[in-house]
């Protein structure tokens, strides 16, 4: 597999160059918010952390600006929000970066830039871990190495893409489930097939188009890249079904643009968004580096 992402998938380039518009206000616009007073590397009082929770549960994706913070102060602010998960998504693949805190980038097995993937899927609308039973509630990325022109992650809001469909098309999704696997995503995403092994680790599963925040109640549409098709349905129908619908999240009013500086970290609630990479210029030459850790959700209902 040779080919860059970028020529896999056009439609992932970087976005327009030009004035900015208020980033702040294009992450409120979407759902989200910049929090500004607190260091993450010390331990949160109880108030601190009460407020962190409830901020979290009506705001999809955080976004905290100049952290400074090292693997264990990662761990232990990610612990605020639940128990962690002690896996990483390619134990198959990339046995090294197996633990709690582990990194995305764009280097090859070497620690070399290199502009084939190993996780070609975080390039594509997804919700992390969408393809195990328990999937993902928050990942967190912690900017340690950025590239000079891109590597932006967007985000998009599915429970405002949720209640901006017509209440007819709503009630048309009503009660449907989507099967989501690895090796499904894998193939949608132009990967390497899953080995029997990898398949056997990661049986696929379904669940609700429809999902229900737990805290909330708000519903969202639940899909992305690991989603194939409609358990019930015509593969066709079902995967012509999901590829409208990730039309339609994708518009730029749910979508917000995260453009990384030196000390973010960003932090998103998998049950109400879906978020992807953009690709990186040069990524052959720039290294592109992030800290991330995820912390166990529940099963979507
Ligand atoms: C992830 C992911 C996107 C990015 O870490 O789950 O999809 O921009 N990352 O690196
Ligand atoms: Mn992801």
């Amino acid at each position: 597999m040779s080919a860059t992402i970028e020529a896999l998938h056009p439609a992932h380039g970087v976005p327009p160059s030009g004035p900015r518009p208020d980033e702040t206000a294009r992450l409120e616009d979407f759902g989200g918010i910049e929090i500004a007073d607190l260091d993450l590397s010390q331990p949160l009082t109880e108030a601190q952390r009460d407020r962190l929770l409830r901020t979290f549960r009506s705001h999809p994706v955080l976004v905290f600006r100049d952290q400074a913070l090292t693997k264990d102060q990662q761990y232990a602010f990610t612990l605020n929000f639940g128990e962690i998960e002690g896996a990483h998504v390619n134990r198959l693949i990339d046995a090294k970066n197996y633990t709690p805190v582990h990194t995305v980038s764009n280097l090859d097995s070497d620690g070399n830039p290199s502009e084939i993937l190993r996780e070609r899927g975080n390039y594509y609308w997804h919700s992390d871990k969408s393809y195990h039973a328990v999937p993902s509630l928050m990942t967190m990325l912690h900017a340690v190495e950025l590239p000079p022109k891109g590597g932006e992650t967007q985000f998009a809001n599915t429970a405002k893409a949720y209640a901006a469909l017509p209440a007819e098309a709503r009630g048309e999704l009503e009660g449907l489930r989507a099967n989501h696997s690895w090796e499904a995503s894998r193939i949608q995403c132009g990967g390497r097939p899953a080995t029997p092994e990898q398949i056997a680790e990661r049986p696929p599963v379904d669940h609700p188009l429809v999902r229900i925040h737990p805290d909330t109640g708000a519903k969202a549409l639940y899909l992305g890249n690991h989603a194939s098709h409609i358990v019930g349905w015509p593969v066709a129908d079902g995967q012509a079904l999901l590829r409208r619908m990730i039309q339609h999240v994708q518009q730029p009013e749910f979508v917000y643009t995260h453009r990384w500086r030196q000390g973010d970290l960003v932090l998103w609630d998998n049950r109400c968004s879906v978020h992807r990479a953009l690709p990186h210029e040069a990524m052959g030459v720039h290294r592109r580096v992030l800290h991330r850790t995820v912390v166990k959700g529940s099963v979507p209902y």
